[in-house]
């Protein structure tokens, strides 16, 4: 694994995540994908999808707007309770989370608590603090041309309420049998006091989130399942080394206000070990919520027994960059004089590279030409490197994950055979264009 700085570096060098708004100076807390970060990301995603929606009968997806009624976080505990402890350096004015700023602390650190530690300024070096405050972190923005308190709203923090509140919908269009679940991705806003850790804790990130319902009384069952689901989903398709994934469970006073319990996973990044992802149980908090505020009923009835309850739920839920940066962290590998990302096959951008040994002959080139359209509409994503030296394009390939490189040369079209190099272990051979 390489440091984090190598790793913000390449993903900036070779097109993957350039900062947020770069060319105004930035935009602390965003990042942008670009070319090669998007085919990462999308494949992420659309594995994740496969895994956990497409490959089930239990399973439904949803895609709700990011604006949601604001009452969804009233009933939710969101507007009352998703604070992060705010502290303010008197001499220089820099806020920090207070809770990161002493070991072990927790989120619901008291100032007598946080004064005790006899913290330094991380800026200036003072010991000067004010009281904790607690910051909400929900994004307001206003909806509608008049700005008053009357038309507020908020950019949803999870994408889990988009899900709660279309519970009915999909009970009432699917018939689903209980358990089932339902899926979403998409953005999430948090106004974090300090984004870090490049794309680790972001102002907009992208979740992935499963509500699972369940009887009350098999919540258990469904989580220990979900739990080594997650492990499936990590370690094999996302090809995680089992041995940076470690669970955490999560005690009482840390956990969010609507679990019972939660167990995070967390992972082996440069910086240290951070949470990946959590598995938390939600009992029926918020279909509980959601039936009180809106007045209508979120019970299930069951098909059998013919009983009505409000379904309890399990909460898988991943952010699409901290799996990214994982997926990076796990693939990075610097080799005597190469850097190469070792992502496994199914998540590289392309799986092929094609080029003429020589670019300024035009029969190699036309020979490679004719490789490139066979893979492409074979495999889809096959990119054409013609630039510079062959050793400088297996550099840039190793560099972006490409599993294999084609050369086509003076030999190929006599034996209609090309050279094949490996990513991982550089080892050439020699194969038939039909056998590719
Ligand atoms: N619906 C439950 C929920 O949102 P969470 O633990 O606050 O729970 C779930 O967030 C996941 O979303 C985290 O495990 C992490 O992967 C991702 N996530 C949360 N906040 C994030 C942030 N500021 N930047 C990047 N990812 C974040």
């Amino acid at each position: 694994m390489g440091k984090l700085d190598d790793i913000v570096s390449l993903c900036k060098r070779r097109g993957f995540i350039f900062q947020g708004s770069e060319v105004y100076g930035g935009m602390a807390g965003t990042w942008d994908f670009g070319p090669l970060g998007v085919m990462l990301k999308r494949n992420l995603m659309n594995e994740w999808w496969n895994f956990w929606v497409d490959q089930r009968d239990d399973m439904y997806g949803v895609d709700a707007a990011i604006i949601m009624n604001p009452r969804t976080w009233q009933a939710s505990g969101h507007v009352d309770t998703f604070a992060d402890p705010l502290v303010e350096c008197k001499e220089c004015h820099g806020r920090f989370r207070a809770d990161k700023l002493v070991d072990g602390a927790t989120e619901s650190i008291t100032t007598e608590e946080f004064l005790a530690a006899d913290v330094k300024c991380p800026t200036c070096g003072k010991k000067n603090w004010s009281e904790i405050k607690k910051f909400n972190m929900m994004f307001t923005t206003h909806v509608g041309p008049v700005a008053d308190d009357s038309s507020i709203a908020y950019l949803r923090p999870e994408t889990a309420q988009g899900i709660f509140t279309n519970f009915k919908n999909v009970v009432d269009t699917v018939y689903p049998n209980i358990p089932f679940g339902i899926a979403q991705q998409g953005k999430a806003f948090r106004n974090e006091i300090s984004p870090r850790d490049f794309v680790l804790r972001d102002r907009e990130c992208s979740q992935m989130e499963i509500e699972y319902f369940v009887k009350p009384d098999a919540w258990e069952e469904s989580f220990e399942k979900l739990r080594s689901g997650q492990h499936e989903f990590l370690e094999g398709i996302m090809g995680l080394p089992k041995e940076m994934i470690h669970e955490l469970e999560v005690p009482e006073e840390d956990r969010a206000h609507y679990s019972k319990r939660t167990i995070d996973f967390m992972f082996d990044y440069p910086n240290g070990e951070e949470e990946l992802m959590g598995l938390a149980y939600r009992t029926n908090f918020d279909l509980g919520n959601i039936q009180r505020e809106s007045g209508k009923s979120m019970e299930y009835r069951d098909k059998v027994t013919g009983e009505t309850f409000v379904p309890h739920v399990i909460e898988p839920s991943i952010g699409v960059e901290r799996l990214f940066l994982a997926v990076m962290s796990a693939s990075y590998v610097e080799e005597d004089d190469r850097v190469v990302l070792k992502l496994p096959e199914n998540l590289a951008p392309y799986k092929y590279c094609v080029s003429p040994l020589l670019k300024n002959k035009p029969e190699l080139v036309e020979k490679a030409r004719e490789v490139y359209d066979l893979l492409k509409k074979k495999y889809t994503f096959v990119t054409w490197d013609d630039s510079g030296n062959i050793g400088k394009r297996y550099k840039k390939q190793d560099e972006i994950g490409t599993p294999k490189c084609v050369v086509v040369d003076f030999e190929s079209l006599e034996d209609d055979a090309v050279t094949v190099r490996d990513r991982d272990t550089t080892e050439q051979v020699r194969v038939k264009i039909e056998e590719l």
